[in-house]
């Protein structure tokens, strides 16, 4: 199995101090940061833009793992580069041709993730097995942190892991904690996202270390 990724989703950090609590988490051991935009319209909620993302690469502090939950990822994509994202994730119901934009997410020299919500099959896998890195499965509806997790996205886990080479990374999104993160990890899973779990925590390294199981 892939080494496990912590990866702490700014959702929830404290965005009146964002540079001293994105330097905290890194400290506290996240592996990645997630960075969630929202378009008010793929999801009903707006987050951050590319500007705030631009600054949060120049940080410099861990890779960036941008989920685009917008309606249009692909117009996104130069900004994701030009701050540095290593990985780059669009939801598959956004995405009218999937493999095209997961082949130019890689020309630009990122990784390319797809994303699929709680009511989506995983199985169009299969038909972009050689140009995908990452597959992001919700474990809520997107759009919000702090929501409880759907448990049949363990059963989803699993067939992810059943569909894609070994290689391919399966993220998990939406109400990881403590709780959920052993199972996420049983059914296959090998990079956790979480948001409240951690911010929502006096102690982040206590808490990421309670994902890491
Ligand atoms: C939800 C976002 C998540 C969110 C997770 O739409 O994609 O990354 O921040 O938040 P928690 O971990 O609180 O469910
Ligand atoms: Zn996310």
């Amino acid at each position: 199995m892939n080494d496990l990724i912590i990866s702490a989703s700014v959702l929830s950090a404290d965005f009146l101090h964002l540079e001293t609590d994105l330097r905290n988490v890194a400290a506290a051991g996240s592996d990645w940061l997630h960075l969630d935009i929202m378009d008010g319209h793929f999801v009903p909620n707006l987050s951050f833009g590319m500007p705030l993302i631009k600054a949060m690469g120049k940080l410099n502090l861990c890779p960036l793992d941008v989920h685009l939950m917008v309606s249009d990822p692909d117009m996104y994509l130069p900004a994701c580069q030009e701050a540095g994202a290593k990985l780059v994730t669009a939801h598959v119901e956004a995405c009218a041709h999937l493999h095209r934009f997961l082949g130019k997410c890689r020309q630009m020299g990122m990784q390319a993730g797809v994303a699929m919500n709680p009511s989506t099959s995983p199985e169009f896998l299969p038909y972009i097995a050689e140009t995908v890195d990452f597959v992001l499965i919700m474990s809520v509806n997107p759009g919000f942190s702090g929501q409880r997790f759907i448990p049949s996205a363990l059963d989803k886990i699993q067939r992810v892991r059943e569909l894609m080479p070994s290689a391919v990374r399966i993220g998990v999104d939406g109400g990881v904690n403590e709780q959920w993160a052993p199972r996420c990890r049983e059914a296959g899973a090998d990079t956790l996202i979480a948001a409240s779990a951690i911010f929502g925590s006096d102690d982040y390294s206590a808490a990421i270390a309670r994902l890491r199981v």
